[in-house]
């Protein structure tokens, strides 16, 4: 073998050679399976190309495995996937049709294993291992994805415009792997995404996001988001995040391009965590600024509120990328409303009741919260980065003193709505929500303490004080 396989693995591709050779057929592992293989990444799953019928290869699989293992095909794109081990494996008829994933028209012209690999997207996915008894384990590699694989380049094996056009789904695919595996786009095949970019809007916002979050995940992010703008497919896919791109200068003052500042937090936060939506917290933390900003002849560019406006933002957003509009969403958004708030506490003598504010409308979200703030610090100024950061180092300590002292976090009022009813026989009603928020905000300025003895005593006497009167 040309490439390094688990037993396992080996043992399942020899079951393989041997029905194809049953079946007087010849068969090859191909694509992403052995290029992770070649550059030592995980893999899972493994596709098998036939010269031939790859349903009726997967089923003469099949029958040499005990129990044998259901065979799931779908006719129309001559595709059948088998289950093994939890390895899944897919078997397709080689083509001279390019790979027109989920088209609703397929149409699959038989080829040779040649016509296969010049249809796929990639020199480094178009690698081929034969399974076949005369040549077994052998690379075919007939436009030397080995060499891209060893400079690090993603190439297109046709003329790009021809392999973009088959599917325009792999400019972003160019990019994603450039982002994951820290590859360069050789330049005509660039060329080729700049000049198609438009034709991404055949492509359905489903497949764009998965493409888009696998940029997000990869391990700094700001190479793929880069090269989505850089190519002009960030204007058409996000153009919200290209409006924070440039600076303006008015009487020689300028503010910072937000598009690079927000590449900069993503590539902070990203090294600190693999969390999808706070990634995307990250990406969004200033959205709202090309919307806010003014220039005010006494301050300069000012952003004020662009932190409530973005997160007003996040759901059309997320609606448009058909993100998840539940709790994933609601968290970006209060990551999103929040994030100058730790910030703003480093700046003066921070009171106790400021600390547990920021506690209690954090709540469980509050160390997120602190990632995301840290991470937008990114001034060019080294002096001024250590300062915040030493400052920053403060405030988290104040948090965890409050936090002890308080048990603010995930914090339930000692008294509840029901409970304000029951002693003032009130029925449910403003007087029940006053109380409440008045007592909320008593033990968050610190006036009493987080206890239900001195909510209960404050209570009476603000009730008094609005001629509330207790039931007995
Ligand atoms: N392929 C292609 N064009 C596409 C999608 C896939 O030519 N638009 C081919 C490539 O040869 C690819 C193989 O099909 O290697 C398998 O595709 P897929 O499983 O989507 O991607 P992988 O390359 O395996 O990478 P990953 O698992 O990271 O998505």
């Amino acid at each position: 073998m040309m490439i390094d396989c688990t037993e396992r693995e080996l043992f399942i591709f020899k079951k393989i050679s041997r029905s194809a050779k049953e079946m007087g057929v010849s068969c090859y592992v191909i694509g992403g399976f052995v290029r992770d293989k070649l550059i030592g990444r995980n893999t899972k799953d493994a596709d098998v190309v036939c010269v031939g019928d790859g349903i009726a290869l997967a089923h003469k699989v099949a029958e040499h495995f005990q129990p044998k293992p259901v065979v799931s095909y779908f006719k129309n794109f001559g595709t059948a996937q088998i289950k093994i081990d939890g390895m899944e494996m897919e078997f397709v008829g080689a083509r001279k049709e390019s790979y027109r994933y989920h088209s609703r028209k397929p149409d699959v012209v038989p080829g040779t294993l040649e016509d296969d690999q010049l249809r796929r997207d990639f020199t480094i996915n178009a690698m081929a291992i034969s399974l076949n008894e005369k040549d077994y384990g052998h690379l075919i590699d007939p436009f030397n994805g080995m060499e891209d694989l060893e400079k690090k380049i993603i190439r297109s094996p046709l003329d790009p415009l021809q392999t973009f056009n088959d599917d325009p789904l792999r400019m972003m695919r160019a990019i994603r792997f450039a982002s994951q595996l820290g590859f360069s786009i050789e330049e005509k095949t660039f060329q080729g995404i700049k000049e198609d970019a438009e034709r991404i809007q055949i492509i359905s916002q489903e497949r764009i996001t998965e493409e888009l979050n696998k940029i997000v995940l990869s391990q700094k992010p700001s190479v793929g988001l880069d090269l989505l703008y850089q190519s002009g497919l960030l204007h058409i896919i996000f153009p919200k995040m290209v409006d924070l791109a440039g600076a303006e200068y008015i009487d020689g003052m300028g503010h910072k391009d937000n598009f690079y500042h927000t590449l900069q937090v993503l590539d902070n936060i990203s090294k600190k965590t693999d969390d999808l939506w706070l990634r995307w917290a990250a990406i969004l933390h200033d959205i709202a600024k090309p919307v806010t900003k003014k220039f005010e002849k006494d301050h300069g560019w000012t952003f004020h509120g662009h932190e409530v406006v973005g997160a007003k933002m996040v759901p059309k957003i997320f609606s448009s990328f058909k993100l998840p509009m539940n709790e994933k969403m609601r968290f970006v958004q209060k990551m999103v409303a929040l994030h100058l708030r730790p910030i703003s506490l480093t700046k003066e003598n921070i009171t106790d009741s400021a600390i547990r504010r920021l506690l209690f409308d954090a709540g469980e979200d509050i160390d997120s919260l602190m990632l995301l703030c840290e991470a937008d610090i990114t001034s060019k100024n080294k002096q001024k980065v250590k300062r915040y950061l030493d400052n920053f180092e403060m405030v988290r300590r104040r948090l965890a003193e409050v936090e002890e002292k308080d048990r603010i976090r995930n914090w339930q009022p000692p008294i509840t709505g029901e409970m304000i009813m029951e002693i003032f026989g009130l029925a449910p009603g403003r007087m029940v929500g006053d109380l409440k928020n008045a007592i909320r905000e008593a033990i968050l300025d610190g006036e009493i303490e987080n206890s239900y003895d001195a909510a209960f005593e404050f209570m009476i006497n603000k009730a008094k004080e609005w001629n509330v009167k207790p039931v007995n």
